[in-house]
């Protein structure tokens, strides 16, 4: 079977924006004396977080949460489950989210929700992409890549049935 990709943002358009959302944060982080640590949403923020966190200077922990949405209704009154909670605690440090996409902003509103009653220092968001026609909860976006059409797009950690995570640049599937 063969499957046609587009590419709607090439391997070199995303790594020049990575460059520039590191450069970003480590701007808004300098005067922060308290410790920074980066969270990765499972699976989708993978690859985009592995090549975001090497374009930042300022010393920082990694670490990783797994939701999942379930439950019936629209997606905004899904509630979001924790699969796999975080490794450390945040009480004290600067959080920063790391997202793959936001569409409906139901997944990072809930999990600002969960993360907030841990009393971190401060917490915002970073997401490689947003679908902003799509949202259905206002969230503010402290760093975010491109915006983009609702359209489904697969690679750079993001899946189709958890396939073409692993292709280097954003692109649409076409049957
Ligand atoms: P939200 O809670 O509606 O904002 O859902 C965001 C999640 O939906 C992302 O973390 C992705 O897992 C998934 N998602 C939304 N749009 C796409 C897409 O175009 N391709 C792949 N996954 C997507
Ligand atoms: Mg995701």
């Amino acid at each position: 079977m063969t499957i046609h990709m587009s590419v709607m943002i090439s391997a070199e358009e995303i790594h020049a924006k990575v460059k520039e959302l590191g450069a970003k944060i480590d701007a808004h982080y300098a005067h922060s004396d308290k410790e920074l640590v980066l969270i990765g949403l499972l699976r989708g923020s993978v690859i985009f977080m592995a090549d975001l966190c090497r374009t930042i200077s300022k010393p920082h922990e990694l670490d990783f949460m797994t939701v999942s949405s379930y439950g019936g209704g629209t997606t905004s009154t899904r509630d979001v489950k924790i699969l796999k909670d975080l490794d450390g605690e945040i009480r004290g440090k600067d959080v920063l989210i790391i997202e793959d996409i936001i569409d409906s902003g139901n997944t990072l509103s809930k999990v600002l929700e969960i993360l907030s009653t841990r009393n971190p220092h401060s917490i915002e968001l970073c997401t490689l992409i947003s679908k902003p026609s799509r949202r259905e909860i206002e969230l503010d976006v402290k760093f975010l890549g491109f915006e983009v059409e609702d359209k489904f797009i697969v690679g750079y950690g993001l899946d189709f049935d958890q396939k073409y995570r692993h292709i280097p640049f954003i692109g649409e599937i076409g049957l």
